[in-house]
């Protein structure tokens, strides 16, 4: 029998009961007198108004304030305790005013999808990650925060942290990845941007809103809002990481998932809630749900609207968005007997705890000043720190020595997202200057001659495309007049895109997704380059030219053709406002390619999911050898990725020393430091994302046959080497084992350095 030593029990996620009690008495005495006070006053009606958020009267377009508004009549009524979706500090402040004269005279929150910067827009999340960067991410939302604040904004429906394996799921792109280390790492960095590390909300900080709690990214067969089959154990080492570690960094709230867990959708989810959220992590602000997750309780086959309102209020819900379950039902089921005023009490309290700490009770317009709404948005500062990001975060794939470009050099630019600035800002992005984000084509042409043609259609399917280009325009506006799409035959966009390139010493070819191929419900069964582009394609590289293909994705593509044809690629995701320029920056050598990628790219669609920290099968086959009978493989491709986790080049070359550890053996309550020394043998500076992966040799459970637990991105000059170290604890080789316990099991593990989760050097540490 095994030695084991089990962590604290509080973070183990089995305590049993599903306790609803008000939670524990906050440490602000001062706080609780004045919510106490104001609760006093506070009519039942009132109190479920707290729990009703609702999105501005037409959306992020809202101009001002009317009395026809349904949000200003349900105001009047005392029925509203915050709007999302405006940004508009005029509207915002008729709002609050109204607020402010109505029923109790409670100030509302105002929320906003403020996913990846906000007018200044920043690299999409996914892409952010493959910096390794959490410090560089931190700024990204200290920005946004600073920019929403200064538009009226005070809490901000960030950051995702959902992980997952599956590149079909359009939503991939909003995370941080499929590692639960990397992504926790993350959590933590966003978090901290957007409220700051002081625990006080200046007028500059702003509520964060971690989601979707959780799990959503388990989606099944990536398909968008799909069920979740997840064992508990496998959530919590896997997908948990990310949520825990932000509620470990204080976020202010969470927002509950459209998917179910267990066979209970997460926005009545006890276990998740309660239990896990509230309880193991010590979470205590307050849970949204996701818009209208309340009423799809009903389609997921619950009950009708007031039984899903009420279970989700008493498995820990507080705030309902859009579904005006709680709002519409909650006082008839107190009158039934069905839920208690505490139940009532308790969301409430909780909404005006944030509120009290966002310091809306002392200033209601706080966050409402219109000189900072002109002066602290989109400042060229931003914007130059947009660029500086935005670097950080391209992969180069692969370089067959094309790379970089000598300015100068006489480039055709063609392809249908050369000129794209929306897919520069990507999915979520509420920017008004979305479509003035440097483009591909803008940025290469500041520093070299430089052609242009769009070289072809998205897709050749026009209903396709057409779907794509305006389903959510057609959802929204039914009657927008959609403009006519293939006015220009394919093979004539080919035609001019090859007469440029046979002009030019080299080809960039701009393609891949553009935003709406991405992000919510916008789920994929083929990934692969989209036919028509890939046409354009094999056109260019049948000219002979040298081409190099820039990637524009959200999501990992299958890139089988291109990784064997194109000279280069390099994958600059959706880069933000400044991504033209940042992408310049790194075709032509002002900056060292540095990104890797946090999701495994596959070979083929019937891979996924595909993911690095898999676990070993009873008959495990090698990546990459060829079908053999009897073996866990495929007849038809191999097992391994195209490009694996932790995967991208540089322009320069690094070498690995072996791992060395400061001791072979460490007692269960001790450390060692595992060492390995980077060389950079290429002739140019650049930064390395050194990584360290474990492996539990055997335990008590299955384990993955690598996890990452630390990585560290050094800075290594030409010619010189860096030793690079990490602190090994039982923390980091622990687990949750089939009991969900969290435990360090005494034996052996593989300790794992190197440029990526392929490439790895090991040593073997003994734990007694
Ligand atoms: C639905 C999305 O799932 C969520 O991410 C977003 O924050 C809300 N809508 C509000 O827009």
């Amino acid at each position: 029998m095994k030695k084991i030593i089990i962590w604290a029990a509080a973070a183990l996620g089995i305590l049993s009961g599903c306790a609803s009690g008000s939670g524990s008495a906050s440490k602000d005495a001062k706080m609780d007198r004045f919510i106490d006070n104001l609760m006093g006053k506070m009519t039942l009606e009132q109190k479920i108004g707290q729990l009703n958020l609702h999105s501005a009267s037409g959306f992020v377009s809202a101009l001002r304030v009317t009395e026809e508004d349904e949000n200003v009549k349900l105001l009047r009524a005392g029925k509203l305790g915050g709007i999302y979706g405006s940004g508009n500090v005029e509207y915002l402040r008729d709002i609050q005013k109204i607020a402010m004269e109505s029923g109790a005279g409670i100030p509302l929150i105002t929320g906003m999808d403020v996913i990846h910067g906000y007018q200044t827009v920043f690299p999409v999340p996914l892409a952010l990650s493959t910096s390794w960067n959490p410090e560089m991410v931190e700024k990204t939302a200290r920005i946004a925060a600073k920019e929403a604040s200064a538009s009226g904004i005070n809490w901000v429906f960030s950051p995702m942290v959902d992980i997952c394996r599956d590149a079909r799921w359009g939503r991939i792109v909003e995370g941080g990845g499929e590692d639960p280390f990397l992504g926790g790492e993350l959590a933590k960095a966003y978090v901290y941007g957007y409220q700051g590390r002081d625990g006080v909300y200046d007028n500059t900080d702003v509520m964060t809103c971690v989601k979707h709690y959780a799990l959503y990214g388990g989606a099944e067969a990536g398909r968008d809002y799909n069920s979740v089959f997840l064992s508990r154990q496998e959530a919590l080492n896997g997908y948990l990481r990310p949520y825990q570690q932000a509620a470990y960094a204080g976020a202010a709230s969470y927002m509950s998932s459209f998917n179910e867990f267990e066979g209970i959708p997460a926005t009545m989810n006890t276990y998740l809630m309660d239990e896990l959220l509230r309880k193991a992590w010590g979470f205590d602000g307050f849970i949204v749900s996701d818009a209208t997750a309340v009423l799809e309780e009903v389609a997921h086959g619950i009950g009708d609207l007031q039984e899903v309102s009420a279970r989700s209020l008493q498995a820990g819900l507080d705030m309902d968005m859009n579904s005006d379950g709680f709002v519409g039902t909650l006082e008839k089921s107190l009158q039934e007997g069905r839920i208690s005023k505490a139940d009532i009490d308790r969301a409430c309290r909780r909404i005006l705890e944030a509120k009290y700490k966002l310091g809306l009770f002392d200033d209601p317009y706080k966050y409402l000043d219109p000189e900072r709404a002109a002066k602290d948005v989109y400042t060229p500062e931003h914007r130059a720190f947009a660029r500086e990001a935005a670097r950080e975060c391209l992969v180069l794939l692969k370089n067959d020595g094309v790379l970089p470009l000598r300015k100068g050099t006489r480039v055709a630019v063609v392809g249908p997202l050369a000129k794209n600035g929306e897919a520069m800002a990507g999915s979520w992005s509420m920017s008004s200057h979305n479509a003035e984000s440097v483009s591909l084509f803008q940025g290469i042409s500041e520093v070299t001659p430089a052609t242009y043609a769009e070289g072809s259609w998205l897709f050749k399917d026009k209903d396709l495309e057409e779907s794509i280009l305006y389903g959510m325009i057609k959802y929204f506006a039914p009657n927008y007049p959609i403009p006519e799409l293939h006015t220009v035959p394919q093979q004539k966009l080919v035609a001019d895109a090859v007469a440029k390139a046979r002009q030019a010493d080299v080809v960039i070819a701009c393609v891949g997704e553009v935003a709406n191929m991405n992000g919510e419900g916008a789920s994929r069964t083929d990934i692969s380059m989209p036919d028509a582009q890939l046409e354009l394609l094999k056109a260019l590289k049948a000219t002979g030219k040298p081409v190099v293909m820039v990637l524009v994705t959200g999501r990992p593509l299958t890139l089988n053709w291109e990784a064997e044809n194109m000279d280069a690629i390099l994958n600059v995701w959706s880069p933000g406002s400044e991504g033209g320029h940042a992408v310049a920056d790194v075709l032509f050598g002002d900056y060292a390619p540095s990104a890797k990628l946090t999701t495994t790219f596959p070979r083929a669609v019937g891979q996924l999911p595909l993911y690095y920290n898999h676990k070993s099968t009873g008959r495990p086959h090698p990546d990459y050898e060829p079908y053999r009978k009897f073996t866990s493989c495929y007849i038809d491709e191999l097992n391994g990725p195209l490009y694996p986790f932790g995967f991208g080049l540089s322009y320069t070359t690094f070498e690995y020393s072996p791992v060395t550890l400061s001791a072979a053996e460490m007692p269960l309550s001790g450390s060692v430091t595992a060492s390995v020394t980077v060389t950079n043998t290429g002739s140019r500076d650049a930064d390395e994302i050194v990584q360290l992966y474990i492996h539990d040799i055997y335990a008590t459970s299955t384990r993955p046959v690598k996890e990452l637990k630390g990585f560290k991105k050094v800075h290594i000059a030409a010619g010189q080497s860096v030793k690079v170290d990490f602190t090994l604890t039982a923390e980091e080789l622990s687990y949750y084992n089939h009991d969900c316990n969290w435990v360090c099991e005494p034996g052996d593990f593989e300790i794992m350095a190197g440029p990526d989760s392929e490439r790895l050097q090991k040593a073997v540490l003994t734990v007694k």
